[in-house]
């Protein structure tokens, strides 16, 4: 579903490629955890496998697109038909209230039905905010709202950034349970950035991400 073949991303001013000749490949319908310290280039790599930024090289195949050789256009019919995004700081529309904000990537899509963002927004225990403005949300229910919104959808591949980095434990349990159920059930594809041993033990798979590659270690974080 997903490949990634010797891709590489050197930012100017930084002294070694922060992505560096890294590969990867995730099959249909299962998912990946990657962990790595701060600054190590997590978001990087998501922002590169979503298309929002062109590695400098290497080749980047997710379905049957392949990103590297896109047009503007066409990335963008790519984000909106089969990406779900759960960016590190949220990227809300501070304009519009909870409901809206989950419904923007479906009706943006098409295939937008209430039913189920009710059903989504239960699961992660924020349906009793649908009226809400963004602004009187905390952190966590912010978290919540943009996890519900990156899969109104059903993308075909889902790209979480640190998902559960605002929530409590008891809560980030049940919400990261949440994310990957929904994913299983509907054959999505799943890369999870985390810091929590707990999230990423739910992974088909677990990854360190260090000196700009991929190791895989074992849910535990070990080699
Ligand atoms: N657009 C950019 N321009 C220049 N440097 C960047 C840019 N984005 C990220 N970086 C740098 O790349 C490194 C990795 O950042 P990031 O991918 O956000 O790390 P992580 O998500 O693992 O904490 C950092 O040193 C950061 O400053
Ligand atoms: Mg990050």
């Amino acid at each position: 579903m997903l490949s990634l073949t010797h891709v590489s991303r050197q930012f100017e001013r930084a002294p070694f490629p922060v992505i560096d000749a890294l590969s990867l490949q995730v099959a249909a319908g299962s998912s990946i955890s990657i962990r790595g310290a701060s600054g190590c280039g997590k978001s990087t790599l998501l922002t590169l496998i979503a298309g929002l930024d062109a590695p400098d090289s290497g080749e980047i195949i997710v379905g049957n697109a392949n990103l590297t050789h896109l047009k503007a256009s066409d990335l963008d019919d790519f984000r909106k038909n089969q990406l779900g995004m759960i960016y590190q700081q949220f990227n809300l529309l501070d304009c519009f209230n909870v409901w809206d904000n989950i419904a923007f990537t479906a009706r943006l899509k098409g295939n937008y039905v209430s039913a189920r963002q009710q059903a989504l927004m239960h699961m992660m225990g924020i349906d009793h905010l649908a009226d809400a403005p963004l602004g009187q949300l905390s952190g966590g229910e912010q978290q919540r709202v943009a996890i519900c919104r990156a899969l109104n959808h059903e993308p075909a591949l889902v790209l979480a950034d640190e998902p559960t980095g605002n929530l409590d434990e008891m809560t980030s349990d049940k919400v990261a349970k949440g994310l990957f159920d929904v994913c299983q059930k509907t054959n999505t594809t799943l890369i999870v950035v985390t810091h929590s041993a707990d999230v990423a033990c739910l992974a088909d798979a677990s990854y360190r991400l260090h000196n700009g590659k991929l190791h895989q270690v074992q849910p535990n974080g070990h080699q």
